[in-house]
């Protein structure tokens, strides 16, 4: 449309002038709003630019092989892949407060992109100055979030969205965000201007933070592993129902410090609970619990039931944003 043409242009224009002729590097997380704001940079400043994508392990599965093949081939951008899961799980262990682990990753990100400029810059033949520096970062940061990190003031008004009030304080990257004034609308439309596929375009939101904020209690390999099989199995029954254009997002919750008393096969279990918590929304400011249907409910709960070991119910969220959020961190 028209009004999307212009939100191009004019933010191409603004880039080229922000960036000149410098380097940019762009975190990819495999979701819409960074996929939009490095197809939209490169469109402004072409091989300049290069993404990271950076495997914090707290992924869900098939996440990592969909940036690699997907975004890649839809685009031709340069990547970088750097698999950094001992790294964030070791900063993460321990940590059960929300804001906390959402600064832990915030930060992480940031030292694992420095460490993608130095490697680039050597790579680059150690040159520094114009050509060789890399000294922009790019962020698919939109409105919303800076509206709920507070508007980068350092306090939280709700929760600090990772590349917002998550940001550590001696940051050196200069920003580059195309995205902070739209509306997650706006970007899918945005992104659909620059010709990227419907796979990209219309995914659901996935939090930068991932897997890390749905297990309420401390994150380990072993909880990923739990949740990440709840949560395969709830999207594939989701996608196989027809449901993935009317729910925005459904993130599965493990309540890994909760355990109740179940019966599986020939004995008594005390697993943990996995929630599933389907929403319908405009722009993720506020949100409706999604009124699923039974049977698919039904379906979901039987499988990861008898599919994932350790998971011996599974409750439903029925709150609406306000007054819960949507995710539970
Ligand atoms: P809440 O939980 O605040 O979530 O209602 C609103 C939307 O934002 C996503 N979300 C995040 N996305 N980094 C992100 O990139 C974050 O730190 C973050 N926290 C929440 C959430 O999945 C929902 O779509």
């Amino acid at each position: 449309s028209w009004t999307t043409s212009s939100i191009v242009d004019e933010q191409v224009e603004a880039i080229r002038t922000q960036v000149g002729s410098k380097r940019a590097l762009c975190g990819l997380s495999g979701g819409v709003d960074s996929a939009v704001a490095a197809a939209l940079v490169q469109k402004a400043i072409g091989s300049q630019l290069t993404c990271v994508y950076v495997d914090h392990g707290l992924m869900r599965q098939g996440e990592t092989e969909q940036v690699e093949k997907d975004f890649v081939a839809a685009t031709g951008v340069q990547l970088k892949v750097v698999d950094a899961a001992d790294r964030f799980l070791g900063a993460l262990a321990g940590v059960s407060d929300p804001e906390q682990k959402r600064k832990i990753i915030g930060r992480e990100f940031i030292r694992v992109f420095e460490q993608a400029q130095a490697e680039l810059v050597a790579e680059a033949g150690g040159q520094s100055g114009a050509a060789g520096e890399y000294a922009f970062l790019v962020q698919g940061t939109l409105y919303p979030d800076v509206v709920e990190s507070g508007g980068g003031t350092g306090t939280a008004n709700i929760k600090s969205h990772h590349n917002v009030g998550g940001l550590p304080e001696d940051l050196e990257f200069e920003l580059v965000e195309p995205l902070r004034k739209l509306f997650k609308d706006e970007v899918r439309m945005v992104g659909q201007e620059l010709g990227l596929p419907e796979e990209i375009v219309q995914r659901q939101p996935f939090p930068g933070p991932g897997l890390g904020i749905r297990i309420v209690g401390e994150v380990t390999r072993e909880r990923l592993d739990v949740l990440r099989a709840a949560d395969a199995i709830a999207r594939e029954e989701l996608t196989a129902a027809g449901l993935d254009r009317e729910i925005w997002q459904c993130p599965v919750v493990l309540l890994a410090d909760v355990r109740s008393v179940g019966v599986q096969g020939d004995g008594r279990t005390y697993g943990h609970p996995v929630v599933l918590r389907p929403v319908s929304s405009e722009d993720a400011m506020t949100a409706d619990w999604s009124r699923l249907p039974y049977d698919v409910l039904g379906r979901i709960s039987t499988r990861i039931t008898n599919e994932v070991r350790d998971v011996n119910r599974v409750v439903l969220d029925v709150t609406s944003k306000p007054p819960g959020t949507i995710e539970w961190e």
